[in-house]
């Protein structure tokens, strides 16, 4: 198996390509990454190549070189950035989308992992519960290129017979890469704030519920899908994968238990309208029965976890 990974510098990415060096040999993953340098422990366990997935020729170049059967697809702009700069949004989402399942297709590549977004859904879609199968009614330019990049993989799997896998991830909660520019970010930020002893101004209101999953679950979520019997997936690039759901405030409340001074004010902005546009819940059933997906971190686990190793790293480079 040779896997590239696209966004290999991002919050997911700087993880998975480490965890897919781990399963498949270092040597197997090649980390594709754009803007950000590669940190050293990405650049020095493993492959790695400078491209820009909004330009076919670079990826043609890198697909025709390292020849990967697999591709994780992770380079994207997140929900917040994405208002704005919309027409970014879209050249990178969609229009990278399209060029790796385009590359995929020609460059002989078997299978394409492709994470869509709770953002997919929207104010008419039922918050808590939300269904697999629902109305999408993204409000952002980020939710509007997910919508479309699901149709667009479950496009190529049936018209060229690629084997496009995805989920609908919730807000990721991270302690090694932290997001860029999604409006779950309050939740990552609050952890740092904490572990430093800085008060946090936290930009949604205290009673803002949204689903979350930490990074292991993140993670094990990919792999098992990837790794699934084709013949037990009743879907492509659109599963429902739920952990956990809280509040702003039920997560400040959680870290208090930890760190008892830890305060937090709320002064909601833009980003607001977004996460109230969002599920408060979502039903993974069909993943569960399909592919056997269960989260292995709940809000306490996740909370003691996430502290103790943004403690040591963020000591570390004291
Ligand atoms: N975490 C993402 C965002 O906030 C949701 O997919 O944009």
């Amino acid at each position: 198996m040779r896997i590239l990974v696209t966004g290999a510098t991002g919050q997911i990415g700087s993880e998975l390509t480490l965890a897919l060096r781990r399963r498949y040999g270092s040597e197997n993953v090649v980390a594709a990454f754009h803007r950000t340098p590669l940190p050293p422990p990405l650049k020095d366990s493993g492959p790695s190549v400078r491209l820009d997935v909004t330009d076919r020729a670079e990826l043609e170049e890198a697909v025709r070189e390292y020849k990967p059967n697999v591709i994780y697809h992770l380079a994207a702009i997140l929900s917040a950035k994405g208002e704005e700069n919309p027409a970014a949004a879209w050249r990178v989402n969609l229009g990278g989308l399209y060029n790796v399942l385009e590359v995929a297709r020609a460059g002989g590549v078997r299978q394409v992992f492709w994470p869509s977004s709770i953002a997919v859904f929207g104010p008419k879609t039922p918050k808590d519960n939300t269904p697999q199968d629902t109305v999408l009614s993204p409000t952002t330019m980020y939710g509007v290129t997910k919508v479309a990049g699901e149709y667009l993989c479950d496009y190529y799997a049936r018209r060229f017979r690629l084997d496009v896998r995805g989920v609908r991830y919730p807000g990721i909660i991270s302690s090694e890469t932290p997001p860029g520019g999604g409006t779950t970010d309050y939740a990552v930020e609050m952890f740092y704030a904490a572990v430093k002893g800085e008060r946090y101004t936290c930009f949604v209101r205290p009673d803002t519920v949204l689903p979350m999953m930490y990074m292991p679950d993140c993670l094990k979520a990919a792999i098992q899908l990837m790794e699934a019997d084709p013949s037990s997936l009743t879907r492509r690039a659109d599963y429902n994968v739920a952990a956990m759901s809280f509040s702003a405030e039920e997560l400040a409340a959680e870290i208090r238990k930890h760190v008892p001074s830890f305060q937090v004010e709320y002064r909601p902005d833009f980003r607001q309208e977004i996460a109230d546009s969002w599920p408060r819940s979502i039903d993974d059933s069909a993943a569960r029965e399909d592919w056997g997906w269960e989260p292995s971190y709940d809000l306490s686990r996740m909370v003691e976890d996430m502290l103790a190793r943004l403690k040591r790293r963020l000591q570390a480079e004291l």
